[in-house]
């Protein structure tokens, strides 16, 4: 009867531990199997839904706002990194695209903000215009760097790697809002 008992109860932890560990790392939904292999990166968009555990029964909408949570805060990292190098970068035409930079992620996260609080609104379809509007916006600074004439220096090569995340989650958000919003 003892043995039988600790045995079952060990069962039950180790049921347990299985159900915490599975948890913790969300599966994803139809839904996200569905759009993210239709989007730009299809591995940062699971990564983003992986790790809001809301995106397993969220809908379209849903979906829509953790995706715009993120990028946000990605536009958001990449504006503060703008402004210090601004700040450092003494005048040039590199200082002047990061202005341009600066004024466009502005803008960009802005638009972002009201395309999410549109989704609660009854003129939630406004949203994806919004939304292709926040990519042009964050475009428009990454091909100001490309037309640059000057060789990149390192601090700017890094930098492009968080323009590029920035760019990937407005491109995924756009896709999101504009082919799947019905
Ligand atoms: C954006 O960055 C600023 C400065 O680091 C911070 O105060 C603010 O909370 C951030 N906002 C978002 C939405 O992440
Ligand atoms: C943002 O993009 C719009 C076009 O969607 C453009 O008219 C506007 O000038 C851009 N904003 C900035 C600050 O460049």
């Amino acid at each position: 009867m003892d043995f039988s008992c600790s045995k079952s109860s060990s069962l039950m932890v180790s049921l347990l531990l299985v159900l915490l560990l599975n948890g913790s790392s969300s599966q994803p939904s139809d839904l996200v199997r569905t759009i993210c292999p239709r989007t730009i990166n299809n591995i940062l968009c699971l990564q983003i839904f992986k790790s809001d555990p809301h995106s397993e029964t969220a809908d379209v909408k849903g979906l829509a706002r953790i995706a715009i949570d993120a990028g946000e805060a990605s536009a958001n990292q990449t504006l503060n990194t703008l402004g210090s190098l601004f700040n450092s970068t003494p005048a040039s035409s590199l200082k002047d695209v990061y202005q341009t930079c600066v004024r466009n992620y502005e803008t960009a996260i802005s638009k972002l903000e009201t395309a999410k609080n549109l989704l609660s609104s009854p003129n939630y379809k406004s949203a994806s215009g919004l939304s292709t509007d926040a990519t042009t916006n964050i475009s428009s600074c990454d091909t100001s760097f490309i037309l640059l004439p000057e060789p990149y220096g390192s601090a700017v090569l890094s930098f492009l790697d968080l323009t590029r995340k920035s760019s990937n989650l407005a491109r995924i958000i756009e896709i999101i809002l504009v082919d799947f919003l019905v």
